[in-house]
């Protein structure tokens, strides 16, 4: 196991499904690593607004015996008011674990490079693993299985959806994206995701045609944080591609929709589907909280030895 957690690919495909494991324990109460954080404190270091990452990682960490500790930009100006390396070097000698979200995905792998204790990354403009591990718990609890979902993602090609691949390159499964020609996703995730193998990736920019058949709907705001001056530019490209009544009636009956929230309501996805049947969002935000204390389990049982 790697001693980080950047991407959801740090992970094999059994390290995967035994997150998934110790998630489903940690939820019902019938773990044997409840106290692992026993009197170890976690640094969580946001440079972005939060509510379910941090809320769900500050609960987790207390459910799992620790202390968390809430760090902003504004104190330790990562970078600027002394390097990473310095920060990192730092940071471990206090600390048992880093969990950070920020902009530059590069700043997290350096903190990790350098950091002598385990880093999660807690979303980046270029991925959020921990929230695709939550979505594919949802999925499971929702559909009954893991492996060969067909997947609908709808919007921008963002951190996200970039993480739906990562997830595609360890667990099989068809996995789709309706976007505009201007909001591709990382085309360097998208070409290792194909040459992984495991899954079929299709980008289409046919809404109707994307969510043809699919167990999963997926979507997010079309402007992401610190994309906020692109967002009347977006709205325009992604109209199209809005989760809304017209559209679900396309799809298979049995389908489940998911948001990673926040939203914004009557953009990406309409109140009738947010609010409605075919919804899973508070369960997968929800299941932030399960599948974080797992991958906090699996990376200080790694760290501890
Ligand atoms: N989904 C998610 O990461 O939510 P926050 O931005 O509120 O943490
Ligand atoms: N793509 C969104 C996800 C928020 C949880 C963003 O980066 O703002």
């Amino acid at each position: 196991m790697t001693k980080d957690f950047l991407q959801i690919t740090d992970f094999t495909t059994e390290e995967i499904y035994e997150t998934f494991d110790i998630a489903g324990e940690l939820k019902v109460g019938e773990s044997i690593y409840e106290g692992i954080l026993k009197g170890k404190t976690v640094a969580c270091i946001f440079t972005k607004p939060s509510l379910r990452t941090r809320i769900s990682f500050e609960t987790g960490i207390y459910e799992l015996g620790g202390y968390s500790l809430y760090v902003t930009d504004k104190e330790i100006q990562l970078g600027v008011r002394e390097s990473i390396y310095d920060a990192a070097k730092v940071l471990s000698r206090f600390v048992s674990m880093i969990m950070i979200r920020t902009f530059d995905h590069s700043d997290v792998e350096q903190l990790a490079e350098h950091a002598d204790v385990p880093v999660i990354n807690g979303l980046t403009d270029l991925t959020h693993p921990c929230q695709v591990m939550g979505d594919m718990l949802t999925a499971k609890e929702h559909l009954g299985r893991l492996e060969n979902l067909k997947v609908a993602f709808l919007g921008d090609g963002n951190n996200v959806f970039n993480s739906w691949m990562n997830l595609a390159c360890r667990i099989p499964m068809e996995l789709r994206l309706g976007t505009s020609p201007k909001t591709l996703p990382d085309q360097k995730i998208l070409k290792k995701t194909e040459e992984a193998g495991k899954s079929k990736v299709i980008v289409t920019h046919d809404a109707a045609e994307a969510v043809s058949g699919v167990d999963v709907i997926y979507t997010d705001v079309w402007a992401s944080m610190g994309q906020k001056e692109k967002a009347k530019e977006k709205a325009e490209l992604l109209k199209d591609f809005q989760v809304n009544d017209e559209l679900l009636a396309k799809a298979d009956p049995s389908c489940i929709v998911m948001h990673c929230l926040p939203a914004n309501r009557g953009e990406e996805i309409t109140d009738s589907v947010m609010d409605g049947k075919h919804s899973v969002v508070f369960d997968e935000a929800e299941n932030r909280l399960h599948i974080q204390k797992a991958i906090m389990v699996q990376l200080m049982r790694n760290h501890l030895g």
